[in-house]
């Protein structure tokens, strides 16, 4: 697929210390933890503080990435990040973390493709990497969703939590790192999850925000139904463009949006529970930065070895979807 092969050199996760339970959710909302766990397989989720915006929580996951891959930051030769949920408009995320961590020699841009972002960073950093135009890459998953859930929205605020991993791509040896990447979007379906106000189409008013349009709104639903179809199909895209099969997969690292969705996923490659990273008990939903939390703690927990073939897959917002296959 490349001039070099690319991987992933190191990988870091972030996530706030203070933790938003099912059982405090009860007292905000009509719900319950029964509920809660049944329909999504969240038990708590974590949430910045109101000193912590994205690029504080990208920039310690991007130290640790970064130091696992035995690196300092003015090795770093590009910074992605991939965010829904930006410190402000502009400057860009990915700048604001290029100061913090120092990386003099970094160019910077943020990405937008909501919670496959991840996904979206890793095929643009590789790509770079790949053509020789750069050595190392941050690619960042990094949100405070909690600044964009209503709390008073039983639909949604179940669903959502804070936190940032990352991961530094950089030049392996033939055989290993990205195999493959499938993405896509339908912007037809683009109205199912979305926060409008805020933008250009809906300036910030007093009556943007009376009517609440600086939220996320979602047709669950709808997006679990697509959710269900996509997540299955984009990987199975991404092992026949790899030249693997569905046997192949030694750890599946899936969007943490909801347990129905990843075991519909489980179902459709043949694979049984133990082959998928599931932390979405714990953090919820963070948008694109679940996929690299969820594999920066695969690899902390021994989960990842040598020679292992990964799948990462996730969908979201736009609607969009990506998956990759890499041996690791
Ligand atoms: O990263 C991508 C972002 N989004 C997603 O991946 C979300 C995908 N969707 C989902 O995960 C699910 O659709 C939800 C978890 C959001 C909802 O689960 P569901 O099984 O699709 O429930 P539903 O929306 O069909 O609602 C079933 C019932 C409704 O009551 P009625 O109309 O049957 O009386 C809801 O009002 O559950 C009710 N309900 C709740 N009850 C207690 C909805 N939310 C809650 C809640 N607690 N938090």
């Amino acid at each position: 697929m490349s001039l070099h092969p690319v991987g992933i050199i190191g990988t870091g996760k972030y996530v706030p210390e203070r933790i938003l339970t099912n059982k405090e959710l009860e007292a905000m909302v009509e719900t319950n933890d029964e509920w809660i766990v049944t329909r999504t397989g969240i038990k708590e989720r974590r949430l910045a503080s109101a000193e912590e915006a994205t690029s504080d929580l990208a920039l310690h996951a991007s130290l640790k990435a970064i130091a696992a891959a035995g690196l300092t930051a003015e090795d770093i030769d590009l910074i992605v990040v991939a965010t829904i949920t930006p410190d402000m408009f502009f400057p860009s995320t990915a700048c604001l973390l290029q100061e913090k961590l120092g990386a003099k020699k970094a160019a910077a841009f943020d990405l937008s493709a909501a919670c496959s972002g991840f996904i979206y960073g890793l095929a643009t950093g590789s790509s770079m990497v790949a053509s020789g135009m750069y050595k190392n890459v941050l690619v960042v998953g990094a949100e405070t969703l909690s600044r964009i859930t209503d709390y008073t929205d039983r639909n949604t605020c179940i669903l959502f939590g804070d936190g940032a991993g990352a991961v530094v791509l950089g030049r392996v040896e033939e055989g290993r790192g990205f195999q493959s990447f499938e993405l896509g979007a339908d912007g037809s379906g683009g109205e199912l999850l979305k926060v409008s106000g805020g933008g250009s189409r809906i300036p910030a008013t007093a009556e943007s925000i009376e009517t609440k349009q600086h939220f996320i709104h979602m047709a669950g639903n709808d997006v679990f139904k697509f959710a269900v179809r996509i997540m299955g199909g984009a990987a199975e895209e991404a092992l026949v463009k790899a030249g693997l099969t569905k046997d192949d997969i030694d750890l599946l690292v899936p969007h943490q949006a909801n347990i129905r969705i990843i075991q519909s996923a489980l179902n459709r490659l043949d694979l049984s529970a133990d082959k998928a990273m599931i932390n979405l008990d714990k953090y919820g939903n963070m948008s694109s930065a679940s996929i690299p939390v969820a594999l920066a703690e695969a690899v902390e927990q021994g989960r990842v070895s040598e020679g292992d073939r990964l799948v990462l897959v996730g969908f979201g917002g736009g609607l969009t979807w990506g998956a990759s296959v890499l041996v690791w």
